[in-house]
């Protein structure tokens, strides 16, 4: 790589969006783009979908191995111990449902933070102590997003059951009844898919904060401000509204060749890694069958088949696939799950990869401190106020603001 760090723009070859640039070593998970492949520890995604529920493979990312059947129990024991929330949290949660229109994301990303306010071990520097905050937050999600579905309706919170599942428990705090095994059974394979997927951007976000050797919190919380893009975790939710906006499955090639011409995204399909079929979306695909059978709901499927018939045709050739967002929103809208909830549902999965990167990144820590090709002026001289003219065109595409005369 060239060491040339003052350049004039385009001068120096880098990869844009860090692409093919190796973060550190991971025994977490592999993604292996050019075979449409996941691994977790060396395990395939279908295999776990399969047989492992979410508490196992949590522990299989924090501790690179499976449980033996009392380690599982106990550390499911751990999970559970920790689901409620201080009451602060409850009312704070509340407060931001009823008075600002607040993006469910946005809430989710101060709970977190909250949590570490009333929390007397989050700022002990050990590893057992970042191990026991990595359990507590992966558990405490659930029932935080929970508590946002309902108070966006206007509903008290449900507090946690022990006697659940994480999935389980996470149902039925949200609706406020005990899920059919069915759909519990559904809610876990979401979670077990959305654990965990090599470096991503929250994930890297995520470590990039650990890296400093700030707490729990704060790393978790930088992983939830980036899963909130559009595009990372927010696609779900834009796909959701796209197959609502197209609204009938003859609609979509139309649609879909129109929003090409305006050289707009597709969400739910392309992915940085996958050059091929995402297999989480295949698995995904195969539950929403089943689901929107049993909700009625066929007609969303029917338009996300038609979208992914028209893009595997046109840019196939191209890579472009569908990813995991294309049909995880058909089955959670066909659960009865609001679209506001999809992203931070991904979360609520996802922060079993963060913490467990981010134990990894404790474990064997060097900061990450990139750099930057500068490609501004080499040398310019400050010039007094009186001698300053407007440019006839600015530097940037940021105007700054003028006062009306
Ligand atoms: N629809 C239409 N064209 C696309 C799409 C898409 N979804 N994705 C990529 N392309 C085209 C893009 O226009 C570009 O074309 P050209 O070479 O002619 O300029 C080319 O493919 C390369 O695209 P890119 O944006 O440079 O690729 P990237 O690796 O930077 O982006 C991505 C990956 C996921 C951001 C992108 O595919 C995308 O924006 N997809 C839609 C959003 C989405 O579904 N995100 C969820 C990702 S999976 C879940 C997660 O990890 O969070």
């Amino acid at each position: 790589m060239s060491k040339k760090l003052v350049a004039k723009p385009g001068e120096v070859e880098f990869a844009k969006g860090m692409e093919g640039v190796i973060a550190r070593e991971s025994t977490k998970s592999y993604v292996d783009g050019e075979n449409g492949k996941l691994y977790y520890h060396g395990i395939p995604i279908e295999e776990l979908a399969e047989h492992s529920t979410y508490e196992e493979t949590f522990f299989l990312l924090l501790y690179d191995r499976l449980p033996t059947e009392p380690e599982l129990a106990f550390f499911k024991e751990r999970m559970v111990q920790y689901r409620d929330l201080p009451d602060d949290v409850y009312e704070f949660i509340a407060r931001a449902a009823r008075r600002f229109n607040s993006h469910p994301m946005a809430v989710l990303r101060t709970a977190v933070s909250m949590l570490a306010l009333f929390d007397e071990s989050a700022e002990e520097d050990s590893l057992p102590a970042h191990e026991r905050e990595a359990i507590k937050i992966t558990s405490k999600l659930a029932t935080i997003v929970a508590a946002i579905g309902r108070a966006r309706k206007g509903l008290e919170p449900v507090r946690p059951r022990s006697d659940l599942s994480h999935a389980a428990n996470f149902l039925y705090m949200l609706f406020g009844e005990a899920p059919d095994p069915y759909y519990a059974r559904v809610m876990d394979v979401i979670l077990i898919l959305h654990a965990d997927h090599g470096c991503n951007a929250s994930t890297f976000a995520t470590i990039v904060v650990k890296s400093t050797l700030t707490d729990m919190h704060s790393s978790v919380v930088a992983g939830i401000g980036s899963l909130k893009g559009p595009l990372h975790g927010g696609a779900n939710e834009r796909v959701m509204k796209m197959l609502q906006e197209i609204g009938e499955p003859e609609r979509a090639e139309a649609w879909v060749l129109r929003a090409l011409e305006r050289k707009q995204k597709i969400m739910g399909f392309g992915h940085r890694v996958y050059k091929t079929y995402d297999p989480r979306a295949r698995i995904l695909h195969d539950y929403a069958v089943e689901v929107t059978k049993r909700a009625g709901t066929e007609k969303y499927l029917k338009i996300a088949e038609a979208i992914e018939k028209v893009m595997v045709e046109r840019l196939g050739q191209k890579g472009i696939f569908p990813n995991v967002d294309l049909y995880s929103g058909v089955v959670m809208a066909s659960m009865g799950i609001d679209t506001a909830l999809f992203t931070p549902i991904f979360a609520v999965a996802r922060v079993a990869g963060w913490t467990a990167h981010a134990l990894e990144q404790r474990i064997d820590n060097r900061l990450f401190r990139p750099r930057f090709v500068y490609v501004g002026p080499e040398l310019e001289h400050w010039v007094p106020l009186e001698e300053r003219k407007e440019p006839e065109q600015e530097p940037t595409p940021l105007k700054p603001l003028k006062k009306e005369l």
